[in-house]
């Protein structure tokens, strides 16, 4: 990496657009992909947990409201999505809204939004590792292979803002294995392929469409299902208690994270003006169509009523060891609220055990892909922010052999399994949501700022509407956030005020911006790759890889 003399910090801490497009440019990836494997790539990242093992959660908090709840959450990410194709099309670089952040509003915001990207996606591979966990528990266990009960749940814990998992749960085994085995193949540079990611893509829509092709037609006669429609209300951003339809939509939204992969493939993409915005609205879309087909056809054929304490009266907390507890969850017919892996569990109960099973190894064969592009992500992040002075540069160490960045891989590797080992799945869906509520609303109001101090600039892509669109993003994202549980509140301001001393105390000393020094790599993909056909940074290019082969 050569390093350019210091020059002026310039106005403030703010990372200049042209040195990042400078960056990028260096690194030029090849341009191979259309708006078709934009829009495979996007399902590939978003198709996950949520659907296949949150349905459960949103159940128990919003009963059959909680199909509102999947179009609140998906209109969302639809707003927040054009205003990351605005900034995905004019700087298109990996770091995402990290990078965007960087360039727009200076460094403080920028360490925030990568702080939170950490919740994001580390503690959303870990979700979707235990999610994986839920589904291969079952399946062994139909192969007669019984894991003992303490090793696939974490412990309770009630500690302040960490909910923990089940009374007798010691740690999630298969969780742990399924990171460790991610991790591995990402140090040795494992890459999902192109044609990798369609299979899985390809098994996800199959499952999801045999679920729907087998439960819609049972709804007409089941119609009392849908009744009462919001047993637990509307939910309100200002209770504490993250319930209701507004409070699924906030845990629910978990199920379209990861359309910004389609953001940061940008740079792979041909005529990206046009093909990123189809690729994130596009995959959005099927995956809302998807979404709301599969909860109406489990309503409708089975029913999703949330679970009450019959005792108290109450309604049990979605997840807890109270509600695994409950005599109902023990019933042979238990309520959907009740399972680990929802779809899988209906398909069951309302067809043929085989069909259930081959939905749940539809989940096993493809969660752990979502588990891979979300630690990828995440190691991507780390490197930037390594790369950037503000966390120890050693962690951006390229590997000799595999050309990976090796360190901040690990680290990655044993954050993720601890938090996958001890917490519940829907708790750290909604750690990570509170994170991702976050980074969209400083994304949506980073492209606003930029209509502002760089309105020259070309925009290939300009968010139609921007002042309304980003306006209506970032309440969307405030009215999510604060509709999530008080402990996902408390955890995300914990999370920040640690963010915040480290920067203080550590990042802001020794950042190269605020150091006046300009780094250019001197390899053309030392930046990091994105997601399928990158090589590893550090990795040497091919010469036929260098420039637009647009
Ligand atoms: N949207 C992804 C999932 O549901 C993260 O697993």
């Amino acid at each position: 990496m050569a390093t350019i003399a210091p020059r002026a910090a310039g106005r403030g801490r703010i990372k200049s657009l042209d040195e990042i497009l400078a960056t990028a440019e260096k690194k030029s990836l090849k341009r191979s992909l259309g708006a078709f494997q934009l829009t495979l790539l996007g399902i590939g990242a978003v198709i996950g947990t949520g659907i296949f093992v949150l349905t459960a959660t949103a159940a128990q908090k919003a009963g059959p409201g909680m199909m509102v709840s999947f179009i609140v959450a998906g209109s969302v990410c639809a707003v927040a999505a054009l205003c990351y194709s605005e900034l995905a099309s004019m700087v298109p670089v990996a770091g995402s809204a990290y990078t965007y952040s960087y360039a727009v509003m200076g460094e403080i915001v920028a360490w925030l939004v990568g702080w939170a990207l950490i919740l994001e996606y580390a503690l959303g591979a870990s979700a979707v590792a235990v999610g994986w966990s839920g589904h291969i528990v079952p399946l062994l266990d139909s192969l007669g292979i019984h894991l003992p009960h303490a090793l696939t749940v974490g412990p309770k814990i009630e500690w302040g803002f960490l909910q923990g998992g089940e009374i007798g749960g010691f740690f999630n085994l298969p969780a742990i294995l399924i990171v460790a085995f991610v991790t591995t193949l990402l140090v040795i540079g494992t890459k999902e392929s192109a044609t990798f990611n369609a299979v899985l893509v390809l098994i996800k829509v199959a499952a999801l469409t045999l679920f729907v092709a087998v439960t819609l037609p049972m709804v007409s006669g089941h119609m009392q299902n849908f009744h009462p429609f919001a047993p637990r209300g509307w939910g309100s951003p200002l209770s504490s208690s993250g319930t209701g339809v507004l409070g699924a939509a906030a845990s629910i939204f978990f199920a379209y994270v990861g359309f910004d992969a389609v953001s940061t493939a940008a740079e792979e993409t041909k005529n990206p003006q046009r093909n990123v915005p189809i690729g994130l609205i596009g995959s959005l879309l099927i995956c809302t169509v998807f979404y709301l087909l599969v909860a109406g056809g489990a309503i409708g054929a089975y029913g999703a009523q949330p679970l009450m304490d019959p005792a108290t009266g109450h309604f049990l907390k979605e997840g807890s060891p109270e509600l695994y507890a409950a005599s109902a969850c023990h019933a042979a017919n238990a309520p959907l609220v009740c399972s680990k892996e929802a779809l899988a569990y209906v398909m069951r109960q309302v067809s043929t055990p085989m069909l259930g099973y081959l939905i749940g190894l539809a989940a096993t064969l493809a969660l752990p892909s979502v588990v891979l592009l979300m630690m990828y992500g995440q190691t991507r992040i780390f490197f930037v922010m390594a790369r950037d002075g503000l966390l120890p540069e050693r962690l951006s160490t390229v590997h000799p052999r595999f050309r990976t960045p090796w360190i901040v891989t690990i680290v990655t590797g044993i954050f993720v399994a601890i938090a996958a080992a001890f917490l519940p799945v829907g708790t750290l869906a909604d750690y990570s949501n509170a994170g991702t509520l976050f980074a969209f609303a400083a994304v949506s109001v980073g492209v606003m700022v930029l209509r502002f101090t760089d309105p020259r600039r070309p925009r290939p892509f300009r968010t139609p509407v921007l002042f309304v669109v980003a306006p209506l993003s970032i309440a969307g994202c405030l009215l999510l956030f604060f509709s999530l549980g008080i402990e996902s509140k408390e955890l995300f301001a914990a999370w920040t005020i640690i963010g915040l001393l480290i920067y203080f105390l550590y990042s802001r000393s020794r950042s190269h911006v605020g150091r006046g020094i300009t780094e250019v790599p001197e390899l053309a993909s030392e930046a990091p790759g994105s997601i399928g056909i990158a090589p590893m940074p550090g990795a040497p290019v091919p010469p036929q890889d260098i420039g637009d082969s647009d």
